[in-house]
């Protein structure tokens, strides 16, 4: 457990035995201690959220309650027994894309004395089924004073990055304690490795997230291409410089095809892995035979061939660039157009 949280906690029980009213309930009115046996506070009921990693907290009536078990949708469980003089308690899940719930049950002595239940929609950039949630969701915030002030007797809440600076050790980030999980995968970004989240996460919106302005202190603009050029200016250049930009990256929408924190697909954190990236929005080219064949059809035609493209070993990205070109058809090589490689290759020609 870290320092900090270790005297924050200290603190907590020399506060408890003083405050008559905790905060309670996601509509965040102050009710009486009494009234309130369990409740989730994040993550919120109906939230749309996107990472795999979604930590559930909860409160308690440390009077009344002595074990707390959740569940979760996906078949995960846990058991967790309270601690003297706390009243938060903290479990990591972790959610495939879809609808799911989380179910809290308090006991005492055995006792079953409350309930509790949200259910939460895990939103995936790029499949066609989960990328919108059903109804009644929606996105919903937690950085403002109101929420911060139920965390800020065990958790300081302030921010404490510096621009330009970079921790000598990232456990001492404030944002660290809650947002470790964004490190549980095999990639990670630079600026998250390092807990530098502001230069994206600096409180503005853009043209398509203007409806959340002034909901968070750490909204990030939308499109986030801009932000993302700050720091990768040379391809900035680069790629702005080429004649045809694909148009996700004209849009400035690098996060639907770049997780922008992490990922477990490869070192340029992918959202998926590169065939099944391309083709979540180009579905008409998932079959791989179709190259296949074409190639074949080349060669038999007497036009030499990489090894490469008859063994089948080749993506998207070995004939297109992802982001830009100056060729047609986003294409790194030069390409004379007298096939249809891509375009129009039917299934007849497959026989
Ligand atoms: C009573 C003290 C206390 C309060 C109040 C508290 N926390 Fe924590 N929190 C801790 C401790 C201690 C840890 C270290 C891990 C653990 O023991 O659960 C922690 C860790 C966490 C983690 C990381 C653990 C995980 O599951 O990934 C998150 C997220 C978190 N707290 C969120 C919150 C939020 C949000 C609030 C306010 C709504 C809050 N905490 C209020 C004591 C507290
Ligand atoms: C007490 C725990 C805690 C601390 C400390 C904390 N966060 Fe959070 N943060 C949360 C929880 C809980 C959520 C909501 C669940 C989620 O989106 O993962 C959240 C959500 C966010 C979001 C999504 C927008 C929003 O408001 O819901 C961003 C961005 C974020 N945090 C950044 C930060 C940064 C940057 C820091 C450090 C300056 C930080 N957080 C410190 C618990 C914490
Ligand atoms: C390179 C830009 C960038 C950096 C750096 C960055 N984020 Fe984010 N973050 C985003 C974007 C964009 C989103 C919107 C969701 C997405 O695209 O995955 C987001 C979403 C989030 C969310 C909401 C996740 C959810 O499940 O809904 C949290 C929490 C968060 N960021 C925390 C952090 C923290 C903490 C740091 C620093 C360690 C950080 N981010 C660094 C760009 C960034
Ligand atoms: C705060 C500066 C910063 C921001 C903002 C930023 N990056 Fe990065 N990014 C870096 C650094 C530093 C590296 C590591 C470069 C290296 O190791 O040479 C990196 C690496 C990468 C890599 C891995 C490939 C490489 O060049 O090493 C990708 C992909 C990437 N960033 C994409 C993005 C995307 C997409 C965004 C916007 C969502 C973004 N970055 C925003 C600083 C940033
Ligand atoms: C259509 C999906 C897609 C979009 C949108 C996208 N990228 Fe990429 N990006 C990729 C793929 C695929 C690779 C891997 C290329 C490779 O391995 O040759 C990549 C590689 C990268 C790299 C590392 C390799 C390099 O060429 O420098 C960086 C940095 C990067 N992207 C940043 C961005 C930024 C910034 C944006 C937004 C302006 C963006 N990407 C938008 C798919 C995308
Ligand atoms: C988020 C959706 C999305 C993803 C992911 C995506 N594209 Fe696209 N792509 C588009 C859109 C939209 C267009 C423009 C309309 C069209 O031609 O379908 C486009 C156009 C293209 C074009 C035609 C450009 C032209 O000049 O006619 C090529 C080639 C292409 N994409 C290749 C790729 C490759 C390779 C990948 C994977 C690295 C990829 N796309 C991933 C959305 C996407
Ligand atoms: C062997 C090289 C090669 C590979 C691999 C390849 N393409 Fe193409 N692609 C081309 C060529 C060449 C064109 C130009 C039009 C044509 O002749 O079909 C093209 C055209 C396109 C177009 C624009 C025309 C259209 O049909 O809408 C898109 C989009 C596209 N490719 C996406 C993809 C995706 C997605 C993948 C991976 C699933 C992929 N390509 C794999 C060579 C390739």
């Amino acid at each position: 457990m870290p320092k900090r949280i270790v005297r924050f906690l200290i603190f907590l029980s020399l506060s408890c035995a003083s405050s008559a009213t905790v905060l309670n309930g996601a509509e965040n009115l102050p009710v009486k201690k009494e009234e309130k046996v369990l409740s989730i506070i994040q993550p919120y009921d109906k939230g749309i959220y996107t990472e795999e990693y979604i930590s559930v907290t909860f409160q308690v009536d440390p009077d009344r309650v002595d074990t707390v078990k959740l569940f979760s949708s996906e078949n995960e469980r846990a058991t967790i027994e309270m601690e003297e003089d706390r009243d938060t308690y903290h479990y990591l899940f972790r959610f495939s894309f879809g609808e799911h719930s989380i179910r809290a049950e308090a006991f005492k002595n055995g006792k079953r004395l409350a309930r509790e239940k949200v259910k939460i929609f895990r939103k995936a950039f790029l499949s066609k089924y989960y990328r919108v949630a059903p109804p009644g969701y929606e996105v919903k915030f937690f950085h403002n004073d109101k929420m911060e002030k139920r965390c800020d007797m065990c958790h300081d809440m302030s921010v404490n990055e510096e621009k330009g600076v970079a921790f000598y050790d990232i456990s001492e980030s404030n944002c660290f304690d809650c947002h470790q999980s964004l490190l549980y995968k095999k990639f990670a970004h630079a600026p998250t490795v390092n807990f530098v989240c502001l230069p994206c996460h600096n409180g503005k919106t853009g043209e398509k997230n203007r409806k959340y302005r002034g909901k968070s202190k750490f909204l990030y603009p939308d499109p986030i291409g801009d932000t993302c050029f700050k720091c990768h200016k040379k391809n900035r250049k680069k790629w702005l410089a080429r004649r045809n930009l694909h148009d996700p990256v004209g849009a400035g929408k690098c996060n639907l095809c770049h997780n922008p924190h992490s990922s477990d697909v490869n070192k340029n954190f992918l959202r998926e892995r590169v065939w099944e990236l391309c083709t979540s929005c180009h579905a008409d080219k998932r079959s791989k035979k179709r190259y296949i064949a074409l190639f074949k059809y080349r060669k038999n035609d007497g036009i030499g061939i990489d090894q490469k493209f008859i063994e089948g070993d080749f993506l998207c990205i070995t004939c297109h660039d992802p982001h830009s070109s100056d060729r047609p058809y986003l294409l790194k090589e030069d390409y004379n157009g007298i096939e249809n490689v891509c375009l129009t290759f039917s299934k007849e020609a497959l026989r």
